[in-house]
């Protein structure tokens, strides 16, 4: 896979021997972000290497680095149903925010999206993270009009074409 290289930092598609740095930076993204991704870092840190190795397998994961050093991460899966791309588990680390990571993340997703022709890319993103809504809006994005509980939350789904 070629690297999209930006001013400072390089995203590339983890392979399967990638699995270390999937659990390095899925860990730290749970730790920081647990209520903008969803998630239980108590659950996430029992993985098996095995489970991880799955994980890494089941979807399509992007990982940013900056001077050799992995420091966000996104993932595209395909909802069985539909057939959409979906773009999920967004996360850069704080230091590292505002840099243009996400965007160089983001971008990977869109061209995996227009090499397998589709026309749009999807993702959720929960209420009340305003940092997510507005780098979204601000890349395209709009929202699809549907929203979905989740627990005592609130997903908003937005979608962003790919032309
Ligand atoms: C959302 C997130 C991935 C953005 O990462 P990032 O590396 O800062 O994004 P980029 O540098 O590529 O783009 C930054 C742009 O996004 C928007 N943005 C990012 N954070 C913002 C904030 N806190 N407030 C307003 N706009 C923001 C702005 O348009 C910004 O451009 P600017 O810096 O020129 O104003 C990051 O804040 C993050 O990891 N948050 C925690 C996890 C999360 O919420 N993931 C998304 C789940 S749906």
């Amino acid at each position: 896979m070629n690297p999209v290289v930006a001013t400072d930092s390089v995203v590339r598609s983890l392979g399967p021997d990638d699995w270390p740095i999937l659990r390095q930076l899925r860990l730290a993204s749970v730790e920081d972000s647990p209520q903008a991704l969803l998630c239980r870092p108590e659950v996430e840190r029992t993985r098996s290497d095995d489970e991880w190795k799955s994980l890494l397998a089941d979807k399509n994961w992007f990982a940013a680095f900056i001077d050799g050093r992995p420091v966000g991460i996104a993932a595209c899966v395909t909802d069985p149903a539909s057939g959409r791309r979906y773009l999920e588990s967004m996360w850069v680390a704080a230091l590292h925010r505002r840099g243009g990571a996400a965007t160089e993340l983001l971008n990977r997703a869109c061209s995996l999206g227009r090499a397998e022709r589709k026309t749009a890319l999807f993702l959720w993103v929960l209420d009340g993270n305003e940092a997510a809504r507005e780098f979204y809006l601000r890349r395209r994005f709009a929202p699809t009009g549907v929203k979905q509980a989740i627990g005592e939350r609130i997903e908003e789904e937005f979608s962003r074409p790919l032309g």
